[in-house]
């Protein structure tokens, strides 16, 4: 396969483990529960048609996204499964949607009054259900039973799903977690009081899915555990499910240098060298969302963990290097090198935030390389695309 790009900063993007995890996953869940691949935020990352893709052919029957142009995306791609947009849509792009057959969520009556009357295809909504969240979806019997009817007014618009989203289904005290499980309990009783027809009822995200398989329903939304990542560090030591992680980020020396003692390196001259020292160029910086909190990060050269030194440059960083390396020595940002491994929590751990952010900070300016068996099936570069 041709790569049609000209840097050595790349995100390989191993398709296999995307595969490999949603089987995991489904061995744990009961027969009778169904998968979501989130795809959101170009598939945290890692790119949302390949990662579609791989987890559709692992079992994922749905993908779900949170924007309707990141449904329309995969659409476009030729990707004809069901897809949920769990977000916000205008009322006024409700035909898009209807006319991609894109289902779409809803939470407020006045938005079912706003959409028109979708000549030809209806369009499918789900009821979001706010259980403890604070963010999208009813909260009480009175205003679900307002978008019900709403609903029941429009002849264009079908009822066939009711979700939920947990807050800390990830976390080791499971109290509010409980506690949004019986708000739900409550709220669905009332719905079947109200809503005759059978609808998909969905609940999990990885965290609750990959723990209770028991307690979840028709479907459960795989986002970052099928990236190969647990959603906290709890669950990571309580492992209930073993993952593949997807994501690696590589680079290559482009200089290495020998520095005398009092040296200074980048901007600010804020690093200075204490004794003679190695330092090494890499051609990745914060445009490519490597940001400058990540100077004193490491990186692995020749397998071992060697230190960013002085700020981070929009396209560049240093590093400190224990000898010589040729221009084209492989830098590991993310991932292995030999018998050592920087993983993705450990990024997160540096910048005292979670995992999840990591891969979607990296920008497109990184070209990602997909591979199955080792071998790339495709590549995808922000600087390739059609210029407008
Ligand atoms: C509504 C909703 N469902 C499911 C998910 C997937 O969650 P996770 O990535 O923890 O599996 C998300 C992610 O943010 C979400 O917003």
């Amino acid at each position: 396969m041709e790569q049609r790009f000209y840097r050595d900063s790349r995100v390989e993007v191993d398709l296999d483990a995307i595969y490999y995890n949603v089987t995991q996953l489904k061995k744990r869940l009961s027969a009778t529960t169904g998968v979501y691949a989130v795809v959101k935020a170009n598939g945290y990352g890692h790119g949302d048609v390949q990662v579609a893709k791989a987890a559709i052919e692992a079992g994922a029957e749905r993908l779900a996204v949170a924007l309707l142009d990141e449904a329309l995306r995969l659409r476009r791609a030729g990707i004809d499964v069901p897809i949920l947009v769990m977000g916000y849509i205008r009322p006024e792009d409700a035909e898009v949607a209807s006319r991609e057959n894109i289902t779409v969520t809803v939470y407020q009556k006045e938005w079912v009054e706003q959409v028109g009357d979708m000549d030809g295809t209806p369009l499918n909504v789900h009821l979001k259900v706010d259980t403890g969240m604070g963010r999208l979806g009813v909260r009480s019997e009175e205003e679900m039973v307002g978008v019900l009817d709403a609903i029941r007014e429009k002849p264009g618009v079908s009822l066939s799903g009711v979700f939920t989203h947990f807050a800390t289904a990830d976390e080791d005290d499971l109290a509010y977690y409980e506690e949004q499980n019986r708000r739900l309990e409550d709220l669905l009783e009332r719905f079947r009081e109200n809503w005759k027809q059978e609808v998909d009822i969905h609940t999990g995200n990885s965290a609750a899915s990959m723990r209770f398989p028991e307690q979840m329903h028709q479907f459960i939304r795989f986002g970052i555990s099928m990236y190969g990542l647990y959603p906290s560090h709890n669950v990571k030591k309580e492992k209930p499910i073993d993952l593949h992680p997807a994501f690696a980020l590589y680079s290559n020396l482009i200089h290495a240098k020998k520095l005398e003692p009092g040296e200074a390196v980048s901007y600010g001259a804020t690093y200075k060298t204490s004794s003679e020292e190695w330092v090494g160029t890499v051609p990745l910086g914060y445009a490519d969302g490597w940001i400058r909190k990540l100077q004193g990060m490491e990186v692995l050269v020749n397998g071992k963990r060697c230190e960013i030194i002085g700020r981070i440059c929009m396209d560049q960083f240093m590093v400190r290097l224990d000898g010589y390396y040729p221009s084209g020595t492989e830098v590991v940002l993310i991932g292995k090198q030999q018998e050592e491994e920087i993983e993705m929590d450990e990024v997160a751990d540096y910048l005292e935030t979670i995992n999840y952010e990591i891969p979607c900070i990296i920008t497109n300016r990184v070209p990602r390389i997909y591979k199955r068996n080792n071998e790339i099936i495709a590549t995808s570069h922000r600087l390739q695309d059609p210029i407008v």
